[in-house]
């Protein structure tokens, strides 16, 4: 497959999670280096989206395909919606356990808008590409093993696997512009490698560093634990390296990877809630 399929849904959904008043330092397992590897991802994630939505509508104009032009409409309200959740997530976890997301947003900011202003419009949605390709392969590996967000299922769980399912509806949009307006193979991937390098180096300097602050660096159990949950069991940074590396076919399409079997118990799930809401 080359392209996205005919018949795909990307509705946009307004969630509005109510997250518990009060909820655990430590909210996964207990575990400083896992938590804040997790808020780490969601404190760069509602301003990384906001550049997502931006280097996408650079080109909205320049569209012409009805189709994708919908899917970019649709693309761009699912963003929208998951920064708004993820930024009540991250306001509650600063105000509660003084994690310094707002620092770590202010920081990816900054470097953002260095990025909006030094690159060209052609290689900031090949870097959009390249970081939803990132999001959609480690979507792919949190809803294969759904687990790991089971005990948390009722709090914040529940955000970040709805999340994931959206990042798999839309993960082919920001691909399909950049293919029509552009299409050129070695920015793509060269993109691809300099973001992957500065992606990982990031998420792992703002989890240590919230580690260190909350004076945890020591704490090797936990630290051999994270290590074990990222590379070995579920291992989700090791099971999407083929995924990862597919990246730099010359055919690559994210559509190549169909899992849309994945999402179809809880997208019906969704649909079943928002015919409920409209007939209420
Ligand atoms: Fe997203
Ligand atoms: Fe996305």
């Amino acid at each position: 497959m080359t392209r996205s399929p005919a018949d795909l849904r990307i509705p946009v959904r307004r969630m509005d999670f109510e997250f518990p008043a009060q909820l655990p330092k430590y909210w996964y397992r207990g575990n400083p280096w896992l938590t804040h590897f997790f808020n780490g991802m969601s404190a760069v994630f509602p301003d990384g989206e906001r550049f997502f939505i931006d280097t996408v509508r650079n080109y909205q104009d320049q569209l012409t395909d009805p189709e994708l032009k919908k899917h970019v409409r649709a693309f761009i309200g699912q963003e929208a919606n998951h920064g708004k959740e993820h930024e009540a997530f991250n306001e509650q976890i600063e105000q509660q356990h003084g994690a310094p997301m707002s620092r770590i947003a202010k920081y990816v900011k900054g470097r953002l808008a260095r990025m909006r202003r030094d690159l060209s419009k052609e290689r900031q949605l090949a870097v959009t590409i390249a970081l939803e390709h990132f999001t959609a392969i480690l979507a792919n590996q949190l809803l294969e093993n759904p687990e790991v967000m089971a005990d948390l299922e009722a709090t914040y769980g529940d955000m970040f696997v709805w999340h994931a399912v959206e990042e798999t509806e839309h993960k082919a949009v920001a691909y399909d512009v950049y293919q029509q307006v552009s299409g050129d193979y070695a920015t793509r991937v060269r993109a691809m490698a300099i973001t992957t390098v500065m992606f990982t180096v990031h998420q792992f300097a703002f989890m240590t560093w919230m580690v260190a602050r909350d004076g945890k660096l020591g704490d090797l159990k936990g630290f051999a634990e994270m290590v074990r949950f990222l590379l070995v069991e579920p291992g989700p940074m090791r099971k999407m390296a083929r995924d990862y590396l597919d990246y730099y076919k010359r055919d690559f399409h994210p559509w190549q990877h169909d899992n849309r079997a994945l999402i179809g118990e809880r997208v019906e799930e969704y649909r079943r809630k928002e015919l409920r809401a409209a007939a209420a």
